[in-house]
Parts: structure tokens; sequence; C-alpha cells
């Protein structure tokens, strides 16, 4: 074949379809319970939004940005997250303006042009949401809870919470020393990036899949123990709200993050069942990030969840079932046909899903139509019911048959699935 999708991007295919509907339908409900509003920013930004953003440091800059230059030479960059983008609207249209608490959310594709494998893709879709005015830490719980809620909604379970902080500008440096000392001890034992992001940023050394770094992180310092006394608080305040809420948690001081603008909590929800890609859902409190980006100083927290790794255990879960149609109306003789056709298409509207053959078809070929289409229902019309004003009905799952009356055809059919629905 000639042309085909590039690598890392798929096609969302019709199969698919109903559960991605499913999953955005949930989280719109709940976004919406939550009191997140939409926004839609451009895919497309200047570069250093994003370099600035998320931090030069990071794969995520360093290495997997979709850049291009327009005819001026300006760096543009597909987006590869949604917060930076976010913010930038929040400052470029002054939203703190409107309400001094905003809580906005977006969903749609990201790209990063990272190595693809199971639950990694270089296009990839977030449902994405972002707190923006209040320091915490109820605002923190409040979100944890709503991305909870989410995953919650579309019937996922085996997941776990996990929590972290990442102290401030007052606590982390001490921390990042300390830190940065320990790594020059296992230089050895670490890949050429960590050797480097141990002087540059030795945080992101946490955050490396190879296992020599993983290793050598085992006994590495815990940024706990270097919290100030206002993060401390911050973060046992996140922790009793959660416990007030009924909500498990594992504390995971090994969580950092692949973006360089968190400050006190982090947190992920992971699973079990992706293998390496175990995160759905990540994020954290952004308090400068605001600021960094030329706006006010105001605080603000959110996170993403991955629709792709969610989607792939909602198709674990349940059997790919493509909706079933309530009814199929089998019609015999050319006058059945076109008076089915009006039922069928006048069932459509009264919002049953109401199926018949399209060519004209002996009653064993439309059978097994209505079979392989998983109808619930088949009515049998041919020219003697359609004089008697009569169809048989027969159940596909039971296999049992009626004649039902059709005097009034519509509203009988309407009677008799409207019946099937409770
Ligand atoms: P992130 O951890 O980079 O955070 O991404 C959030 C989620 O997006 C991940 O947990 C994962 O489910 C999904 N994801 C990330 N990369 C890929 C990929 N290559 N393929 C498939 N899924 C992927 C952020 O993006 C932050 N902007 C979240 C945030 C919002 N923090 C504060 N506000």
């Amino acid at each position: 074949m000639e042309f085909a999708t590039i690598k890392g991007f798929k096609d969302i295919l019709p199969h698919d379809t109903a559960l991605w509907q499913e999953l955005e339908f949930s989280a719109r409900r709940i976004l919406n319970v939550f009191g997140f509003q939409e926004i839609r920013t451009p895919l497309l930004e200047r570069t250093e939004l994003f370099s600035r953003g998320i931090g030069q440091e990071t794969d995520i800059v360093s290495k997997e940005m979709y850049t291009l230059q327009d005819s001026k030479g300006r760096g543009l960059t597909l987006r590869p997250e949604a917060t930076a983008s976010v913010v930038r609207a929040y400052i470029q249209h002054s939203l703190y303006n409107d309400n001094a608490i905003q809580k906005l959310f977006t969903i749609g594709p990201m790209f990063r042009h990272e190595r693809p494998q199971k639950g990694r893709f270089r296009q990839f879709h977030q449902i994405n949401a972002e707190f923006f005015g209040d320091p915490g830490p109820k605002s923190d719980t409040d979100l944890i809870v709503m991305a909870m809620s989410i995953l919650d909604a579309i019937g996922l379970d085996g997941l776990t919470l996990h929590l972290n902080s990442l102290g401030c500008p007052d606590c982390r440096p001490g921390f990042r020393e300390t830190l940065s000392t320990f790594l020059e001890r296992k230089t050895d034992l670490l890949c050429e990036d960590c050797q480097r992001r141990s002087k540059t940023n030795p945080l992101r050394v946490f955050d490396c899949k190879v296992e020599g770094c993983h290793q050598a992180m085992v006994n590495a310092p815990s940024v706990i123990q270097f919290l100030c006394t206002d993060c401390r608080n911050h973060f046992e305040g996140v922790q009793d709200f959660l416990r007030v809420l009924d909500i498990d948690f594992v504390l995971d001081p090994q969580l950092v993050r692949g973006l360089d603008y968190y400050t006190r909590t982090a947190f992920e929800i992971q699973t079990d069942r992706l293998g390496a890609q175990n995160a759905v859902a990540g994020g954290g409190r952004y308090d400068g990030l605001v600021r960094l980006l030329g706006g006010p100083d105001h605080p603000a927290i959110g996170f993403a969840l991955g629709a792709e790794r969610v989607v792939s255990l909602m198709e674990e879960d349940r059997v790919k079932e493509a909706k079933r149609p309530d009814l199929f109306v089998a019609a015999l003789g050319e006058k059945a046909e076109k008076i089915c056709f009006k039922w069928v298409t006048e069932l459509r509207r009264s919002g049953f899903t109401a199926e018949m053959e399209y060519g004209s078809k002996g009653l064993k070929a439309q059978m097994k139509r209505a079979g392989r289409l998983g109808a619930a229902k088949v009515l049998i019309v041919g020219e003697d019911e359609l004089a008697a004003n009569k169809g048989i009905l027969r159940n596909m799952d039971t296999k049992g048959q009626e004649t039902v009356a059709l005097e009034d055809p519509i509203a009988e059919l309407g009677k008799v699935l409207q019946g099937d629905e409770r």
C-alpha cells in the first residue's frame, strides 16, 4: 500500500470510536459537575512557549518536539502538552479578570517524537484540566478526586494514586544539591543521558527507565525530608483531605514527573496492566508557571489523562460490541419493502436503532444479516402479514416468535421496544 499512517500515529477506527465517545462524554459530564469550562487552543504555538514553560532539560523539549520554521524563520511547535498553551491563553486574555478562580479543560491531540511502544504514541490525546487561582491544598484534592471520578465513571478499576511533593523554589535547591552529590558517587551506574542530567537537572534521573539508573536511585535521598514548613503543611493538608474523602493513595517519593514546572504536589494514577507506560493520568501544582510565562503571580494545579491508555484498558474490560440494533425489519416483497422502509425511518426518528436490508433479499439472507448485526428482535413482514395488519416478531436471544398486531405500527412497535429497555 502506497500510503499509510506514519510511525507513532494511528487511525481511530469505527469499532473503537464508541469507547472514545464514552470516555469523552463521561469526562465532560464530570468536568462540568466540578465547575470546569472548556477552552480550545491552537495545536501550533511558538516553540519558546514550550521550551520556557516545560523546561529545556526535559526529554520533551530536548528531543521530542515536532518543530518547524515559519517563512520568517521563527520556530513553531506542535503542542507536546496542553498546560503551557492554556497558561498562555489565561495570560493573553486576562481570564483571571472574569473570575479569580478559573477552572479550564481541553481535550485533543498532543505530539511527542518518542519511541512508539505499547501505550506510547507520537500523536496521542489528552483530557486536560487546569485549576487557576487557589494555592490549595483543597484545590489539589478537588482536582485529584475529579481525575479519579472520571476513571471511576467509565468503570476502570485496579488503579493506584501515587502522590509526592516536589517542594518549592525555597526548599528544592537543598534537595537538588544533596541529590547531585549522591549522583556523583553513582556516575558509573548511570546512562549517558543521566550522567549529563545529574549535573543539569538531577531530579530527571528518577524518571529514567534504564535499569542501571533505576538501580542507582534505590537509596537516593527523598525529597520529602527536604520540604520547608509551608510545603510540608501543604502536603499534609492534601493527604488529610484525601483521607476525609476516603481516597486511597501511595506516597511515592521517587515520583518527579517529566516536566519542570511542578511545585509541591505531584501525582499520577497508575495501572499495572500497561507495562512500562503505566500512568493513565498525571499532574501536579505549578505555582510559578503563570509568572514564568509573563503573567501575574497566580497559583495553579492541573492534570492530564492519556486517552489512548484509558481506552485500551476499557477495551480489555469489555467485549468489543457494536451497538446492537433494537430491531431488524425483514420485509418480503416489493410492497412490504416500501412500507417497512417507512417504518424503519419513523422508528429511527423516535430514537430506536432499526435496520433493514438495502437490496431485495430472501428471508434466510435477511435473518443472517440480522444475526450478524446482533439485532435484539426481528420483525418479519410479508404480503400476507401486511394484508392482515400483523407482523411476526422474533426474539433473537430466546428464539421465541409471536404474532403482533400492527394497526398503528410505530406506536405498537415503540411499545414493544420500549418494554425491552426497561
Ligand atoms: P504527562 O505526564 O506528560 O503530563 O502526560 C499526561 C498523561 O498523558 C500521561 O499520564 C499519559 O497517560 C499520557 N501520555 C503522555 N505521553 C504519551 C504518549 N506519548 N502516548 C500516549 N499517552 C501519553 C502532562 O502532559 C502535563 N501537561 C499534565 C498536567 C496538566 N500537569 C498540569 N496540568
